[in-house]
């Protein structure tokens, strides 16, 4: 099967369907990243509900069948095509959640007015996830409007609470193995590996994230009157995180690197073989150069190797000007990305280890665990990868490569243990889409793109036999 050549009549047709319809796609894309789904703020709960209600009522006139399921936090939302006999069946996942937008000031258009530039269009969550999930819904809606029934039946779970640890999916998909029941999980919410090269991710990393906070004199105090004979927790906090990661990018906590399996030397050719541009990526990011992990190439740091990130600092005076004080508090939110078999129970045991004797007199600490989920990497080969690689070249015209990424997805390990399906992550985004960041952006060609090899995928996937 080639780009231009797609073997099965029904699916040319379904193309010439996604083609025909890309501006009314487009336009569908721009309503639901309108709605500020952001989980992580309680001020927008209403709006996650209302991205959750804008998927039902899509998927419903797609002609699906489709509910909004509650759950202790934000809804999910399910859908099902027809059974079709003696064919493979897909779940796709996906999350309609988003990030919060701030910093506010950094974005040239509003976080929730999706503006088109330069042939991207410019949003929170155009890439993460809303674009990329949203492909897979338009494919469906093609084959069913332009060959009447698709080839296999595909099942759509989406969630509200990826950015937050899916912390009730879990649950959902223990209790529902025989509703979710597949034999491949579809998961576009990663990126290719450069403009005109796709990717299929065989790996993510997974996380700990913690939040420490150091409690020290019931308020703030003149720090010429009381500095230096009482211990500052603003003080405290830069000597306790300093002391987690050493100069060579080792990490201290105990136990931390037991589980760490070295990368293969086969492993590290392959990616030493991939068109990675160091100084285009120092570029790109504004930076004047890059640290990590002694004797790690950038994407093995990236990819294969655990970390440690701050990701937030808070403590004492941050208006204009010097003010003397010595704060009552300081706090940190921070976060290990982890490997395939490091356990985030185990890390968050050592963390505490390490923490406990390096708290002083005067202050008082609490550690608490926020998500995490473990990371994960499949084999390379399968029926249903090449099905994959196959429907990427349909729809982007080039060969994927096989990559690991960074990233984490927490619910993936969940699929592949409980519903014992293999997990197929073909991401549609950029390095470059500004996740989390000010001035997200998805590619409206790599939308399309995502789209046709969406639709090709279900023709490739229903070929696979049954195993
Ligand atoms: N889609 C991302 C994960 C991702 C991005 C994987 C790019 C690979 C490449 C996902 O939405 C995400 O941001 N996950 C969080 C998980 C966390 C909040 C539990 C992450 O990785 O920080
Ligand atoms: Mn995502
Ligand atoms: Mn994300």
């Amino acid at each position: 099967m080639t780009a231009t050549a797609p073997v099965n009549p029904a699916l040319s047709q379904v193309l010439e369907f996604v083609d025909e319809h890309r501006q009314q796609f487009q336009e569908d894309l721009t309503e639901l990243l309108r709605i500020p789904s952001v989980s992580a703020d309680s001020k927008f709960r209403g709006d996650v509900r209302k991205a959750a209600e804008w998927l039902v009522e899509h998927i419903k006139q797609i002609g699906l069948k489709v509910e909004l399921i509650e759950t202790g936090g934000h809804p999910l939302v399910y859908a099902e095509s027809p059974p079709v006999p003696d064919a493979p069946i897909a779940l796709v996942y996906g999350h309609y959640d988003v990030q919060p937008p701030d910093p506010l000031n950094e974005w040239t258009s509003p976080p929730f007015e999706p503006t088109e530039r330069d042939g991207n269009l410019y949003a929170r969550g155009a890439s993460d996830d809303k674009g990329q999930m949203l492909t897979h819904v338009k494919s469906l809606q093609a084959w069913s409007h332009a060959a009447k029934k698709l080839p296999l039946q595909v099942k759509l779970l989406i969630e509200g609470e990826e950015e937050v640890g899916s912390e009730h999916l879990e649950a959902f998909v223990s209790k529902n193995t025989k509703r979710l029941a597949c034999d491949c999980v579809v998961i576009s919410d990663t990126a290719q590996f450069a403009p005109g090269l796709p990717a299929i991710t065989y790996g993510l990393r997974g996380l700990a994230y913690f939040e420490l906070k150091l409690i020290g004199p019931s308020q703030d105090l003149h720090s010429g009157v009381f500095g230096g004979g009482v211990t500052n927790p603003a003080n405290t906090l830069c000597k306790i995180l300093a002391a987690i990661v050493d100069d060579k990018g080792h990490i201290q906590v105990p136990g931390f690197y037991d589980a760490v399996e070295p990368l293969t030397d086969k492993e590290r050719a392959q990616w030493r073989a991939l068109p990675f541009d160091q100084a285009h990526f120092v570029k790109q990011l504004g930076v004047n150069g890059v640290t990590g992990e002694e004797g790690f190439s950038t994407l093995e740091r990236r990819w294969a190797r655990p970390t440690f990130d701050i990701s937030g600092l808070t403590s004492g005076y941050q208006g204009e000007g010097a003010k003397t004080v010595l704060p009552a508090r300081a706090s940190a939110k921070f976060s290990f990305r982890l490997v395939p078999k490091q356990d985030p129970k185990r890390i968050a045991q050592g963390l505490r280890k390490l923490l406990e004797p390096l708290v002083p007199p005067g202050i008082r600490m609490e550690l608490n665990e926020h998500h995490g989920a473990p990371g994960i990497a499949f084999p390379m080969e399968s029926p249903y990868l090449r099905a994959a690689a196959d429907a990427i070249e349909t729809g982007f015209g080039a060969r994927p490569v096989f990559m690991r990424e960074g990233g984490s997805i927490p619910i993936v390990n969940k699929f592949a243990e409980i519903l014992k399906a293999e997990v197929l992550l073909v991401g549609w985004g950029q390095n470059d889409d500004n996740l989390h960041s000010p001035n997200e952006k998805f590619s409206l060609a790599d939308f399309q793109r995502g789209i046709r090899a969406s639709a090709a995928l279900w023709d490739r996937l229903a070929a696979v036999p049954r195993g």
